[in-house]
């Protein structure tokens, strides 16, 4: 068990070796075999900027700028940058965002509040949009819309129009989406969403750094930015493919009238008046700087070789699964992400074990609808070196996943699960299953069957078993050493 609060204190180097100890039970950030969480542009010395940047400003505090001019200055700047890139002009303006979700709750949040006047304020978005929205939804008490995407695995224009109603604070689509990486229709979403009267915002969160760049080397993608008239948002995170260290994104609004509802404003206390722009109060300078030092080193030119790489690496990756018999691409490979399916007789959620006990740090998604499981795969500029060793692993991968068949679940664990609601799951009983399953040490490199487990359950059932998991593996005296 590691202890935060020793009776005394521990010197610094010996707390270093213990961090950098536990360290090594997490997946590699670096090398270019792990397709989710983390975006890596493989570029020597940019770790190390990032952190003394981080370290002088770590301690400044966001809360108030006219105490802190340097974080105002740094956070304009970045607004600026991302207006720049992404279509804005003098009228654009922003705000500095934690992430991706807290970008999509603001702009949600600024909708519902620029219509007071409504009882029940709706929010329109596709069936792929990020599972952020339904937060965002749900903690705004915004009423949720979700209209089913085309064949194509898109937004489909005519039924997001028809689900508009005189309630639509908000419609909202993806440049990409997270899951397949396809670009949603933007500019025929927006012209809809302008006609009625109502906002429209782009979620780039994923893919707003890269997408720019990807347009320069001839991607061929439809336009997706402030440029199409119409829409009055777009959120952009800059720890992902901006390639700085977690916790920054960015929210730009087409005019400062339609920001001004993202503002919360409280002076009836006998302490400061506060006034945020986004949903913490206080917060760390560190980021913001990492996220300066990270964007003006790379600079544009940097940006265009990173995308060049990344476009490289998604070609390999996709050719690989094209020649692989037994796996096929889901999804087109237009951005930054290869998602595949397999045929029947490949099992989806084995072979992302094979494939992980080879390296490959793959993301498995689980059964949606009609949609079957996939196995996505976010492709940054540092999986261009590996990625031609790729194709021999994944077939190597699919014959063995062929072999060992289906991931095998005892057949009365199955039977109970079909048998169980949300409302049944407890502590004991999710702690039972994850013993069960074999998760109680705290092993997570095999995990077919819990996966097939949890996409043959209904997703109400699914977020319930999870909750109890998380809420199982976060308490205070638990270990997994
Ligand atoms: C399209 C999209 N929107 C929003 C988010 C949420 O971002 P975050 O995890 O930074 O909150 C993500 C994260 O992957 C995303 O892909």
């Amino acid at each position: 068990m590691f202890e935060a609060l020793p009776e005394q204190g521990v010197p610094g180097e010996q707390v270093l070796g213990e961090l950098r100890e536990l360290r090594r039970a997490d997946l590699p950030t670096h090398g270019g075999r792990l397709f989710a969480y983390v975006y890596d542009p493989a570029l020597d010395g940019l770790d190390e900027l990032a952190q003394a940047a981080y370290a002088i400003s770590a301690h400044v505090n966001g809360l108030d700028p006219t105490a802190f001019p340097s974080l105002l200055a740094m956070e304009n700047a970045l607004v600026g940058a991302a207006a720049g890139l992404l279509g804005g002009d003098e009228e654009t303006v922003g705000s500095v965002t934690s992430g991706g979700t807290e970008s999509l709750i603001l702009v949600v949040k600024a909708a519902r509040d620029s219509r007071p006047e409504l009882a029940t304020p709706r929010l329109v978005i596709p069936s792929t949009a990020h599972a952020a929205f339904a937060k965002a939804a749900h903690y705004l008490r915004v009423a949720l819309d979700v209209v089913p995407v085309g064949p194509d695995l898109r937004a489909d224009p005519e039924a997001m129009a028809a689900a508009i109603t005189v309630d639509t604070v908000l419609v909202a689509a993806s440049a990409p989406s997270y899951a397949h990486g396809v670009v949603d229709p933007i500019p025929r979403l927006a012209a809809i969403a302008a006609e009625r009267g109502v906002r429209f915002h782009v979620d780039a969160c994923f893919g707003g750094w890269v997408l720019p760049y990807l347009q320069r080397l001839g991607a061929g993608l439809p336009p997706f930015d402030l440029s199409v008239p119409g829409v009055t948002s777009i959120s952009v995170d800059l720890h992902k493919y901006a390639y700085a260290p977690k916790g920054v994104s960015i929210l730009l609004h087409r005019t400062e009238e339609l920001r001004l509802p993202q503002y919360f404003a409280f002076a009836g206390w006998p302490g400061y008046t506060m006034i945020n722009p986004i949903v913490s109060s206080t917060r760390s300078g560190g980021p913001i700087a990492a996220a300066v030092a990270t964007l003006r080193h790379i600079g544009d030119a940097g940006y265009l070789d990173l995308a060049r790489h990344t476009r490289e690496a998604v070609s390999a990756l996709a050719a690989a699964v094209t020649e692989t018999d037994g796996v096929r691409l889901f999804a087109p490979p237009e951005t930054s992400v290869v998602c595949l399916a397999t045929d029947p007789a490949v099992d989806i959620f084995v072979l992302a074990d094979e494939l992980a006990a080879r390296g490959w740090h793959t993301q498995p998604q689980m059964s949606f609808g009609d949609l079957p499981a996939t196995i996505h795969l976010t492709v940054t500029a540092a999986v261009a070196p590996t990625a031609k060793e790729f194709a021999a692993d994944l077939a190597a991968a699919v014959t063995t996943t062929r072999d060992r068949g289906p991931a095998q679940l005892p057949g009365p664990m199955l039977e109970a699960a079909a048998s169980l609601t949300p409302e049944m799951i407890t502590p004991q009983l999710v702690a039972g299953l994850a013993d069960g399953l074999g998760l109680g040490g705290g092993d997570f490199t095999r995990m077919a069957a819990v996966n097939s487990l949890l996409d043959a359950v209904p997703p109400a059932l699914r977020e319930a078993l999870l909750t109890g998991f998380l809420s199982l593996l976060q308490r205070p005296g638990r270990s997994t050493e």
